[in-house]
């Protein structure tokens, strides 16, 4: 990274994580993505959901950065109006997503994509609906609150896909890169070709019933001769676990 873009870090870093009051991405993340997006040169295009300090770091990585974000606390008129904000790079599409991507015009391919805009379910399941067929091959996926239980099992569905290989996770921000495999049909299904599904998908004889384990029949007879009180004193977890193979 240069020693410039080091310092616009450490310039947009004093802000403050309270700069606006929707929450900020943190300084270990703003370097990181400087340090993923600058290693693959000036990006030609990029995009964000939901705005702030982040917007800041991509008006200067990036020669075309689009971001889809409602004026939370804020966080889209203070780096609107701040002089870190590099003229001219970004085109601001203001209201909430789940009403401006299905409209958005997609006419250009992604190199970096950051999805932090509203958090609750399915929401940044439909924005990344509407990115993934824009994503250049090499492009960076950044899902921003893997700590979030919805978007850590999104987090989980990606790392898994072939489509995806996961660079980093800095705090609870994941940096995946997209590979050069085929873009899944967003018009179609087989479900069973990601690689989320396929171990459960493997576990199905071809009529669709599932492969019986080995274990099964003993684990049956096992689970009969166990006195209620005992049972009752298994932890969930492996509870689960032995259901699955029963
Ligand atoms: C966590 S903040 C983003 C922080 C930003 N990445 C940064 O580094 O400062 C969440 C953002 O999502 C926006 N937002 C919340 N709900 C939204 C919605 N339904 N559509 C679009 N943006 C939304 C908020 O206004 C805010 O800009």
């Amino acid at each position: 990274m240069t020693p410039q873009l080091l310092e616009l870090v450490n310039q947009i870093n004093a802000l403050g994580n309270d700069w606006h009051g929707a929450g900020s991405v943190n300084r270990q993340v703003l370097l990181a993505i400087a340090r993923h997006c600058s290693a693959m040169g000036e990006l030609r295009h990029t995009a964000e959901t939901g705005a702030g300090r982040s917007t800041l770091l991509f008006s200067h990585l990036s020669r075309d950065h689009v971001v889809f974000a409602v004026d939370a606390r804020g966080s889209l008129a203070k780096p609107r109006e701040s002089p870190l904000l590099k003229p001219g790079r970004v085109t601001f599409i203001e209201g909430p997503t789940q009403k401006t991507l299905p409209a958005y015009p997609f006419d250009r391919a992604f190199q970096a994509v950051l999805i932090d805009g509203p958090h609750a379910y399915p929401f940044p399941d439909i924005e990344y609906f509407h990115f993934y067929p824009h994503l250049d091959p090499g492009g960076l996926l950044i899902l921003d609150d893997t700590q979030i239980p919805t978007i850590g099992r999104m987090f989980e569905i990606l790392k898994a896909d072939a489509m995806y290989e996961l660079i980093e996770v800095v705090h609870t921000t994941a940096f995946l890169r997209r590979t050069g495999a085929p873009t899944h049909n967003p018009y179609g299904d087989e479900w069973h070709r990601q690689g989320y599904n396929r171990p459960y998908y493997e576990s199905l004889r071809a009529d669709g019933s599932p492969i019986e384990s080995r274990f099964g029949p003993l684990l049956r007879r096992l689970s009969g001769a166990v006195p209620p009180a005992f049972k009752e004193r298994v932890p969930e977890f492996v509870k689960r676990k032995l259901w699955r193979r029963m």
